[in-house]
C-alpha cells in the first residue's frame, strides 16, 4: 500500500461518524471450545465477510499451525476489499510469520499483542513491566517494518494499571501502531467503567490522536455488546466482534448485535458501519453450519424466534402496525418471510430460491448434492419445513471438503444381545469398509468407525434432537469428542437416527484432524 493510500485510510478510520468493523470470527471465534475450521471453510466465511462490507478480517494466528498459516495466506490471496489481518504475539518470529502469510494481501494488517495487567505479567508472562514495555516497542517496530497498518493490543487491558497502560500505548503509537486495541479479555468490565477507561486513555495519552481506538470485549458476564457500545460513545472507533458472538469461553461481542444496535438507535449512536445488514442471516447460518454451533432460538437478531410473535396480543398489535412490537424489519437482516412450501414435486429452481430466502447461497456442486438429498427426504417425508432444509443444508455444508465421509451404513439391532454395524467410509479419497458389534446400534456404528479411523478421543456428548414433529422427522445428532483437552463438535442430520449419528461422529473426527494440527501457542516468548 502506498503512503498516500495509508493516509487516506487512516483519515477514514479517524472519521468521527464511521465505526470500523474488525471481524475475528476466524481467529478468536475459532478459539471457541469445540470449534475448528478447515482452510476452505475459513475462506468461504472470509469471502462472505468481504461481501458484507467488513473492514478488517482477522483470518488467523499465522504461527499457531500450518493450517492457520495457510488460512491467512489463502484469505490474503483472495480477499480484495477488506483488510486481511493476522495475529502475532510480541515475538519477532510471530510477526515475521504473520507478514509472510499476509504477503499476497491487497491490504494487510499485523495485529500484535502482549498482556499489560499485573496478574498476566507476573504469573503468565513472568516478565517485569519494563521488559513488557520494551517488548511493545520492539514488536510494533518489527511489525511496522512489514506494513504501515499495525494494530497493538494490551491483553487484559481492562485490568491493567492506568499509568503503565498509558505509557505502553504512547510507546506503541510512537513506534508506529496505527490502531490501539483495548481488550476486556476476561469479560470483567462494566459498561460505564469501560467507557471511563476509553475516556481516560483519550485524555491522558498525548499522541492518541495518531491512532484509532479499538475495543475487543469478551462476554463472560453477558456484557460484551453493551461494553462495546458504551466504548463507541466514549470515542472508540473500531469494534472487534464475531458472527453469532462465538469465541473463547462465553464468546466475543456479536457483530450482528453491534451493527443492528448502531443502525436501530441513531439517536444514541449517530455513527454508521459499512456492513450490508441484509447478509447477516446468511453469515450467521454459514458460521453455525461450519462450526456446528447451533444458534439459540432467542438469540438477538439471528435466533429463530428473533422476529417471531406468538402471544395473541402481540400478533394483534403487529397486524395493526408492525412498529408496535418490531424495532427492526426482518428483511433488514436478510430474513425473508415466505409462503413457498417445499415438497416432492418442487423443482431445482424453487429449491434454490427457497435456500436463498433462508439465507443460504451455495455453489453449484453443493447445490446439486443438496437437491438430491432434498428429493430423497421428500420421498420419505410428506411435509418439508424450513427447519428440515436448514438441517439438511447445514449438514451438507459441513460435509463439503472433508477428509472422511460416510458412504454407506447397514445396522442390525433389536432385542438380540448385540447390535451389528457394517460401514463404508471414504478416507482421503479411498473407500474402506469395517464391521463391528456393540451395545445398541449407535455403539456398534461408532466401533466400526473407530476401526477405520483409530483414535483415543473420548465421547464427551451425544445428543439427539428431532428437527420437526412426527415420527418421520429428521434427527439432528451432535457428537462432541475430547482428546488431550481439545474438544470438537460434529453434527449430522438424517431421517435415520443411526445414519445421522454416524455422520455426526465422522464430522467430529474431521474436525479433530484439523485441531490436532494446532499447537496452542504459549503465552509469549518476547
Ligand atoms: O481477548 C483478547 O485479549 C484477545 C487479544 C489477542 C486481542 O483476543
Ligand atoms: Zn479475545
Amino acid at each position: 500500500m502506498s503512503a498516500e493510500q495509508a493516509n487516506v485510510r487512516s483519515a477514514a478510520h479517524r472519521s468521527d461518524d464511521r465505526i470500523i468493523i474488525f471481524d475475528t470470527t476466524l481467529r478468536d471465534g475459532e478459539q471457541s471450545p469445540g470449534a475448528s475450521m478447515t482452510v476452505s471453510e475459513k475462506l468461504r466465511i472470509a469471502l462472505l465477510l468481504e461481501e458484507m462490507g467488513v473492514d478488517i478480517i482477522e483470518a488467523g494466528f499465522a504461527i499457531a499451525s500450518e493450517g492457520d498459516f495457510r488460512a491467512v495466506n489463502e484469505v490474503a490471496k483472495q480477499v480484495r476489499n477488506s483488510v486481511v489481518c493476522s495475529l502475532a504475539r510480541a515475538s519477532l518470529a510471530d510477526i515475521d510469520r504473520a507478514a509472510e502469510a499476509l504477503q499476497p494481501a491487497a491490504q494487510k494488517r499485523i495485529h500484535t499483542f502482549i498482556a499489560t495487567s499485573p496478574l498476566h505479567m507476573q504469573f503468565k508472562l513472568q516478565m517485569t513491566p519494563e521488559a513488557v514495555h520494551e517488548a511493545v516497542i520492539d514488536s510494533v517496530t518489527r511489525a511496522r517494518s512489514h506494513t504501515d497498518d499495525v494494530e497493538w493490543s494490551c491483553e487484559d487491558g481492562s485490568r491493567s494499571e492506568h499509568d503503565f497502560l498509558c505509557r505502553c500505548i504512547e510507546s506503541a503509537i510512537a513506534a508506529g501502531a496505527t490502531t490501539i486495541n483495548i481488550p476486556d479479555t476476561v469479560g470483567y468490565a462494566y459498561p460505564d467503567e469501560f467507557a471511563d477507561l476509553i475516556r481516560m486513555i483519550r485524555n491522558r495519552v498525548p499522541n492518541i490522536d495518531k491512532a484509532v481506538i479499538s475495543v475487543h470485549c469478551h462476554n463472560d458476564l453477558g456484557l460484551g455488546v453493551a461494553n462495546s457500545l458504551r466504548a463507541i460513545q466514549a470515542g472508540a472507533r473500531q469494534v472487534e466482534c464475531t458472527i453469532n458472538g462465538i469465541g473463547e469461553r462465553a464468546g466475543n461481542a456479536a457483530m450482528e448485535e453491534i451493527v443492528m444496535a448502531i443502525r436501530t438507535r441513531p439517536d444514541l449512536l449517530p455513527q454508521t458501519t459499512r456492513i450490508v445488514t441484509q447478509h447477516i442471516t446468511r453469515a450467521s447460518r454459514l458460521v453455525s453450519a461450519i462450526t456446528g454451533f447451533a444458534v439459540q432460538p432467542n438469540k438477538a437478531i439471528v435466533g429463530a424466534n428473533a422476529f417471531a410473535h406468538e402471544a395473541g396480543i402481540h400478533q394483534d398489535g403487529m397486524l395493526k402496525h408492525a412498529g408496535t412490537y418490531e424495532i427492526m424489519r426482518p428483511e433488514d437482516v436478510g430474513l425473508v418471510r415466505s409462503n413457498l412450501v417445499m415438497g416432492k414435486h418442487s423443482g431445482r429452481h424453487a429449491f434454490k430460491k427457497k435456500l436463498a430466502e433462508l439465507g443460504y447461497e451455495i455453489g453449484d456442486n453443493a447445490l446439486a448434492e443438496a437437491f438430491a438429498r432434498f428429493k430423497a427426504l421428500a420421498d420419505k417425508k410428506k411435509e418439508i419445513f424450513d427447519e428440515d432444509l436448514i438441517a439438511l443444508i447445514d449438514d451438507e455444508i459441513q460435509a463439503t471438503d472433508q477428509r472422511i465421509k460416510v458412504v454407506e451404513l447397514e445396522v442390525q439391532c433389536g432385542s438380540r444381545p448385540k447390535s451389528f454395524a457394517r460401514i463404508a467410509l471414504e478416507i482421503d479419497g479411498a473407500q474402506q469398509r469395517a464391521e463391528a458389534e456393540g451395545d445398541g446400534p449407535v455403539d456398534a456404528t461408532f466401533h466400526a468407525i473407530q476401526k477405520l479411523v483409530p483414535h483415543n478421543a473420548r465421547l464427551a456428548l451425544f445428543q439427539i434432537h428431532a428437527v420437526t414433529e412426527g415420527t418421520d422427522a429428521q434427527a439432528e445428532v451432535t457428537v462432541r469428542l475430547e482428546e488431550h483437552g481439545k474438544t470438537v463438535n460434529g453434527q449430522g442430520a438424517e431421517t435415520d437416527t443411526i445414519l445421522a449419528s454416524a455422520r455426526a461422529y465422522v464430522m467430529a473426527l474431521n474436525k479433530l484432524l484439523v485441531k490436532r494440527e494446532k499447537t496452542a501457542p504459549a503465552a509469549l516468548s518476547a
